[in-house]
């Protein structure tokens, strides 16, 4: 599925950007969106956060504005250069999320927005695992991503959205259960959080 409107997203920063904010008016702009994950967590100067799968930088902006010690990793060697131009004050790994680079136990936060609907359902399990390994004990997993909407008026904006953008992988998403996948990897997890109608969840799991 999808349409070429999702490679031009990649493609173009400036359409990608344009989306994401047109989206995030559904829980009153980008800025509330970004912040959504990180509401109750403490993240002071020295912190050390990845922000997995950071793409061209979009939160890793908000990141370093807390943290001194932010680490991004995406696959994605275009999205990573825009990234270093973007936000110069985080550091930068190419890698995938399911083989991440990084010794057990080094990590306060890890966090993801927009990434995990991109998943296939092995590559969800072993990432889930990976953060579990990358994070230090007591240390927080916060995701932000696509979730069924829960209020029925959400759903033709959200399939309209997918059908366009999306592929196979977010369909998947929205009939996963992330807080069951989360609790088997070994995470204590608490219930989402859900905003835009329930078509968008956060989740804060600590190891
Ligand atoms: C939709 S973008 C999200 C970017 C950003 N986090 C945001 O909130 O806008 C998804 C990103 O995940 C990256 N990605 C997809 N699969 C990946 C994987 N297996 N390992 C690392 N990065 C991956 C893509 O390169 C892309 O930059």
């Amino acid at each position: 599925m999808a349409t070429i409107l999702r490679d031009w997203s990649y493609r173009y920063q400036w359409l990608y950007d344009a989306i994401a904010r047109l989206a995030a008016i559904s829980v009153g702009g980008e800025a509330r969106f970004r912040q959504l994950a990180l509401q109750g967590l403490t993240i002071d100067s020295d912190t050390q956060v990845l922000d997995l799968c950071c793409g061209s930088g979009q939160a890793t902006h908000f990141l370093v504005k807390y943290s001194q010690n932010v680490t991004g990793l995406d696959a994605s060697p275009l999205s990573l250069q825009r990234a270093r131009q973007n936000v110069p004050a985080a550091s930068y790994v190419e890698a995938f999320a399911e083989n991440m680079p990084f010794v057990d136990n080094l990590f306060d936060v890890v966090h993801t927005s927009a990434a995990l609907h991109e998943m296939q359902p092995e590559q969800l399990q072993q990432i889930l695992k990976e953060v579990y390994r990358v994070l230090k004990p007591g240390g927080v997993f916060v995701l932000v991503d696509f979730h069924a909407p829960t209020n029925p008026i959400f759903w033709p904006g959200v399939s309209l959205f997918l059908l366009l953008f999306e592929t196979e992988t977010a369909w998947q998403l929205l009939k996963t259960d992330l807080p069951r996948l989360l609790i088997e990897t070994g995470f204590d997890v608490e219930q989402p959080t859900l905003y835009a109608g329930g078509s968008l969840q956060v989740i804060q799991a600590k190891k």
